[in-house]
């Protein structure tokens, strides 16, 4: 009789069919390997950028910048147990149809940042939000509330903090829980802060102008009885030269400490834009720095860059990892 396939075809027949067949596995990571292409436990890749860590009930929550190429899609949410394994929620905070809406499909939602409010059990977040058609000269805040911390969020309102210039932002609950707003201001050049009200939804008139240095992206955390706060140049999507200030008090005075970052390409934040710094729970003295290394080509292709960030005498440094753990 004829034989149609050799054993050795025969083999390979199946090892193929075995490979199409078989579902493929969800990536379980168990270290960081920043700039790579980053997948939640599904198996899409991760589209959270200009985001933020809130940490609530021993889970995390990463909220971000939902992308498409060009588009601002709102704000996405994901949650994990160990930092390495994400899940993802779905979008927190959606654009609106209503054309009257400050958040219509078309504006600009851009750094979200997320904390809880224990008073009132409400979960508040805040961004950088520019109205539609209006490229970046609105220059506002935003804030949206939900009850759970995935969403879905509530948008409120917007505004200019006491009437000024709000762009790149990130929020801080200091150790007695008041919060705090801090911001790039008059056309970037400022650096301000704003006290939060007790319900966190509304700036107070303590307001004050932090530092006059062309400054923004702020990441803050504090470590012991100091404060530390990074931020980039204004260089729009491309990376630049991170800085960190230091205070003993959130007013200031800030103190230009110069760059913390280490390792190649440190001159320009390994490539990347600072967005947030996380204290890890239950550890002293490890935090991880987040930045994003944007493609302005493809945004939601931007990248995660997250880095140990470890403070030896009141100095902080920020050291690059092909990949590493906690
Ligand atoms: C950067 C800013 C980003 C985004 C970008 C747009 O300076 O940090 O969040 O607004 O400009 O060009």
């Amino acid at each position: 009789m004829k034989e149609f396939f050799s054993i050795t075809q025969i083999t390979f027949l199946t090892l193929l069919l075995t490979a199409i067949l078989t579902p493929a596995k969800a990536q379980t990571p168990t270290q960081f390997t920043p700039g790579t292409v980053w997948k939640d436990t599904s198996g899409e890749v991760i589209n959270a950028h200009g985001g933020g860590l809130l940490y609530s009930g021993g889970t995390y929550y990463w909220y971000g910048e939902r992308r498409g190429q060009r588009a601002s899609e709102g704000v996405n949410a994901y949650s994990s147990k160990d930092l390495y394994n994400w899940k993802a929620e779905g979008l927190a905070l959606a654009p609106e149809e209503s054309p009257e809406s400050d958040i219509t499909k078309g504006c600009l939602m851009e750094r979200p940042k997320v904390i809880y409010n224990e008073k009132t059990g409400k979960y508040i977040m805040w961004f950088h939000l520019e109205l539609k058609g209006r490229g970046y000269d609105a220059a506002r805040a935003a804030v949206a509330i939900s009850d759970s911390p995935t969403g879905p969020f509530k948008f409120l309102e917007s505004f200019r903090p006491n009437g000024n210039m709000s762009r790149d932002m990130t929020l801080f609950v200091d150790k007695d829980k008041s919060a705090y707003h801090i911001y790039s201001s008059r056309d970037n050049y400022d650096l301000r802060i704003a006290k939060l009200t007790d319900d966190y939804l509304s700036p107070t008139a303590a307001d004050k102008l932090l530092f006059s240095q062309h400054r923004e992206a702020p990441a803050i955390f504090r470590h012991n009885h100091l404060y530390y706060m990074v931020t980039s140049g204004c260089t729009g999507w491309a990376p630049n030269r991170a800085s960190v200030h230091v205070a003993s008090s959130l007013w200031g005075p800030w103190e230009d400490k110069g760059d913390p970052m280490q390792g190649p390409d440190a001159a320009t934040t390994f490539g990347g834009q600072s967005t947030f710094i996380l204290p890890v729970s239950g550890k002293t003295n490890k935090f991880i720095f987040m930045a994003d290394k944007w493609n302005p080509k493809d945004l939601k292709d931007s990248r995660y860059l997250w880095l140990p960030a470890e403070v030896k005498d009141g100095k902080l440094s920020i050291t690059w990892y092909d990949s590493w753990k906690l």
